[in-house]
This record gives structure tokens, sequence and C-alpha cells, in this order.
């Protein structure tokens, strides 16, 4: 059975959207340890755009399972990870302008740049993921800059439009997911899975955990909705 990490970074962002303090991903991460999640990611933007330094410090302070912290791979960010401690830090590329983690991170390209930031962070004793497409020579040089996980990035397995290109895409993961495990890494996977899609991915036996955000988040706000309304109808009523 594999874990499900839950990314809030959903919630930061309809709090910043406001400028405010609710939504609160504080209370999100303790509602959903409650529901059994096995662990919280959240990202920490360079531009702050949805988690603060705050919420990672008070997260760190009471998330009970895993607390895994994405940061681009940027000797700065690293530097607030080891101050940090999270349980795991996952390395994304990011760019500015994205909506969102748009592929994976280059590592056979940058092998000695991203070698600095896992050691400094090994040093430290917090184990590394690489988020990274599901690409063989990624894999392998994930590998040699001795990651502890790779997330293969599910990306383009969950835009697929036909069912041929989902197949394929699938296949690629679980190639992917095989090596991953067969040169000694754990392998995560995550980035647009719904609850459609996570289903076939379940039957590649070496992912051990699923790290999901928007669709949990999308679904949280329709199923919650009924409630809400009918609370705050009866409160002005
Ligand atoms: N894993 C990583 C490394 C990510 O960057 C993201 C998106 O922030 C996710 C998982 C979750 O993706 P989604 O929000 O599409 O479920």
């Amino acid at each position: 059975m594999a874990r499900l990490g839950v990314n809030i970074d959903h919630v930061a962002t309809l709090r910043q959207a406001r400028g405010g303090k609710e939504p609160d991903p504080l209370s999100a991460a303790v509602l959903v340890e409650l529901a059994g999640a096995d662990g919280l990611v959240v990202h920490l933007r360079e531009d702050r755009r949805h988690i603060q330094d705050r919420d990672l410090a008070l997260l760190r302070e009471i998330v009970q399972t895993k607390l895994d912290l994405e940061i681009g791979a940027e000797e700065s960010m690293a530097k607030i990870a080891l101050s940090i401690k999270p349980h795991f830090v996952t390395l994304v590329p990011e760019r500015r302008q994205e909506l969102t983690t748009e592929g994976g991170l280059e590592v056979a390209g940058q092998q000695e740049r991203i070698q600095r930031i896992v050691d400094l962070l090994h040093d430290s004793g917090i184990p590394v993921s690489l988020f990274v497409e599901p690409d063989l020579n990624q894999i392998k040089a994930a590998h040699k800059v001795s990651a502890d996980f790779v997330e293969l990035h599910t990306g383009r397995y969950a835009n697929a439009r036909r069912s041929k290109e989902e197949d394929a895409e699938f296949e690629t993961i679980a190639q992917a997911a095989k090596l991953a495990y067969k040169v000694g890494m754990g392998v995560n996977a995550g980035h647009g899975l719904t609850y459609r899609n996570v289903r076939r991915l379940t039957k590649i036996p070496e992912i051990v955990e699923f790290n999901i955000g928007h669709s949990i988040i999308a679904r949280a706000v329709l199923v919650g909705l009924e409630r809400a309304v009918r609370e705050m109808k009866q409160l002005v009523s």
C-alpha cells in the first residue's frame, strides 16, 4: 500500500488571494493528518506566492507525520531547509513565470550544482528527493548525486488525451520506477494526479508514495461547500 503525501500549497494560495489569515494552512495540516495522510508537502517558492516562511516554521512544529519541503535547487533555499530541518527535502525546478512546477529537474545537465545542494542537505542528515521526469538518464543522474528518492513527474501521464498516449506514459513511468528501485532509490510520484487517474499508477509496485495537492483541495472546496453555506445560512436567518 502506497503512502499519501498531501500538498497544501493551494490552501495558502487562497489565503494569499486576500492577504489575510483564512484559510490557514496550519489548520489544514491538522485536518489532513486526522484524515489519515502519511505526510504533508509544501513548496516554499522564491516569490513566496503561497507558503510563507512563518508557515514553514510552524508546520515543522505541528506536523506529526512527515514534512516534505519542496525547494528550488538553490543554495539560499537549502540554507532555509537546514534551519528548519524538515523530514525530507524535494528539489524541484522553479521558474517565476510558471503557474505550477512544469517539468522535472534537469539533473543530468547540472550534476555538479545538484550534487552540492544534495551534499549540503545530507551533511545535516536530511534525506533528499529529486523531482524528475520519468527519463532513464535523469534517474541515473539522480543516483549519481546520491539522491535518496526520486519523485517521478506524472504530468505528461495526467495530461494525456488519448488512451494510447496514456498507455505510453504509464509504461515510461513504470520503467523509470523499476530502474530507480533497482539502483536503490525510493520512488515517489506526483503532479496532476486526480481521483480518476491515480488508480492505474497504484499498480506500479515500486512507487511507495503519491504526492497530491490540487485535486484534493479542489474536491474539498466542492464537498465542503454545502455544509459551509448551510452554517452561514443558519447564522444570518
Ligand atoms: N509533487 C511535486 C514535486 C510538486 O511540485 C507538486 C506541485 O506543487 C505536486 C507533487 C502536486 O501536484 P498537484 O498539485 O498537481 O497534485
